[in-house]
């Protein structure tokens, strides 16, 4: 039987570039699928500030030439194998230059239309046929409506199904119309209220989920989440009008590569076995790293995250004293983002040098050492899709302490003193001093009932967070597409 050919297109992807949550998922997940059955391939921007290790390895497949933004450019396709999957780069530095992959909101309107465009120009020439387009987020939103576009004078796009999956509904790809339209090179049918329009202005993933046969995020709670009006971005309305084709499918981490066991990257690594002495070890070492006081009874709390109003710093900053004054409590935070919440964190650290430490820069190797070495994790979220963070950080044994939302409500179970069960702590109202009963309830759990916190490390650890389950669920949808379109092809056609 021929395999299910299926292409992932995105903006960021591990391991060649990392922004946040998506360039997990979008280089993790293709390696869990039944090889047997499905072939799934990755293509995005062939990006100049990915690393040369990976660049010079990168072999070239062909280029063309296209008019886009009264401009012609060249695009070039490379191609790269890498744990069996194969990865398509396109290249074109004049749009994929620079140090970062997002540049003004502006300019990647058009540079998100332009990679979209030509993922759909590149197919034909990479001698390999796609039955589904697998798109992420508002970068990819364009790609169901150009298929729906002039690509349809082409029969090789005939009948192509299309997927959008949501990682983040706050961030849409909005311009006011006459750019979007002169970017995008859509004419002005597309832009009415049931396509792209949306509050007066053009709206690229409002595309994708308007044209697009199928749409998955990330969570079961996020997908009816985003159903409501606090949560619907102002595109609540659309989502319950899909709702039939809506799913939510909950991410996993490459357990792999996230791996106590073998981590390279921690002073001490550790299994299932010999986690609680080997997490002390850890504990001193990251202490001694950051300049804490050295104590392996230290109540320590970790975050990793990027420093925006989604993930809930706010709180922190309403409550920080009122944290650092606990007794024995150590805060360790590794994170970039918004200027307001760099300078927060630095102001705390340097008002309490003996119990916060700081760390405002991106490090995968500091990410691993906080995950492997703190207690609990703290990610008190506005609102999260899913959130990988906790996953690794229940990987590695620090529980982590989360608001009830999104993939945190679906993927951490909050601790029953009287069940004895549980992941973690959880608080359902945003609110600071919520937050802060729950951090000091969770450290009294620490000191006052070691044996249920240790038990709990453990059963955090043993959780299966790996893709396996949600791979055959995405599995299936893609079935059920393959199906359709079976039902759709007249005989002429297959
Ligand atoms: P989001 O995608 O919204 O940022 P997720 O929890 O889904 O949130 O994913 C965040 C990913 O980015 C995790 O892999 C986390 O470890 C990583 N990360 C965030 N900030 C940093 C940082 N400063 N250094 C290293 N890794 C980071
Ligand atoms: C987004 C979300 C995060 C999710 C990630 C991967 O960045 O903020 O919750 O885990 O995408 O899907």
């Amino acid at each position: 039987m021929e395999k299910i050919k299926v292409l992932f297109a995105a903006s960021e992807c591990v391991p060649f570039i990392k922004t946040g949550g998506l360039a997990d998922v979008a280089g993790s997940l293709p390696k869990y699928f039944n090889s047997e059955k499905y072939d799934v391939r990755v293509m995005m921007p062939k990006y100049t500030c990915i690393r040369n290790e990976y660049r010079e390895k990168m072999e070239y497949v062909t280029h063309f030439y296209t008019d886009f933004c009264s401009r012609n450019q060249y695009v070039g396709i490379f191609r790269l194998d890498l744990d069996g999957v194969r990865f398509y780069f396109l290249d074109s530095e004049f749009y994929f230059s620079g140090s970062w992959p997002y540049g003004s909101p502006c300019d990647d309107i058009e540079k998100f239309a332009f990679f979209s465009r030509m993922v759909l120009s590149a197919l034909p020439l990479i001698d390999w046929k796609p039955d589904i387009l697998h798109c992420h987020d508002w970068q990819t939103g364009l790609v169901p409506v150009y298929l729906n576009d002039s690509f349809q004078g082409n029969r090789f796009f005939h009948y192509m199904k299309t997927v959008i999956t949501i990682h983040n509904l706050k961030f849409q790809g909005v311009w006011d119309i006459p750019t979007v339209m002169e970017k995008t090179g859509l004419s002005p049918y597309y832009f009415t209220p049931d396509k792209l329009e949306a509050y007066n202005a053009g709206n690229m993933l409002k595309g994708g989920l308007v044209y697009a046969d199928r749409i998955t995020t990330v969570s079961d709670t996020y997908a009816k989440e985003i159903q409501t009006p606090f949560y619907g971005e102002g595109l609540d309305g659309l989502m319950r009008a899909r709702a039939d084709k809506l799913v939510g499918i909950v991410n996993g981490i490459d357990t792999t590569f996230y791996n106590p066991g073998n981590d390279k990257d921690i002073a001490a690594p550790y299994g299932i076995g010999d986690a609680l002495e080997k997490k002390k070890q850890n504990k001193l070492a990251l202490q001694k790293e950051l300049g804490l006081k050295q104590d392996p009874d230290a109540f320590v709390l970790g975050v990793v995250s990027r420093l925006t109003d989604q993930k809930g710093f706010d709180l922190v900053d309403c409550v920080m004293n009122q944290i650092c004054s606990l007794p024995n409590i150590q805060f360790v935070i590794l994170g970039t983002g918004e200027k307001r919440y760099e300078n927060m964190f630095r102001y705390y650290a340097s008002l309490y040098p003996d119990r916060v430490s700081a760390q405002i820069y991106y490090s995968e190797a500091m990410s691993h050492r906080i995950y492997a070495s703190t207690d609990a994790f703290l990610m008190p979220s506005l609102f999260e899709p899913c959130g990988l963070s906790q996953l690794m950080a229940l990987r590695y044994g620090s529980l982590p302490i989360v608001r009830e939302t999104g993939g945190l409500k679906d993927t951490v179970e909050p601790y029953n003193e009287f069940t004895k069960e549980g992941t973690g702590f959880s608080f359902a109202n945003y609110n600071a001093h919520e937050m802060l009963a729950i951090i000091t309830y969770a450290k009294h759990i620490y000191e006052e009932n070691r044996k249920d916190w240790d038990d709990m490390v453990i059963r955090a650890m043993k959780q299966d967070f790996s893709w396996e389950a949600s791979a055959r669920k995405y599995e299936a949808l893609y079935d059920e597409l393959m199906e359709e379109k079976l039902i759709e092809q007249t005989p002429a056609d297959i």
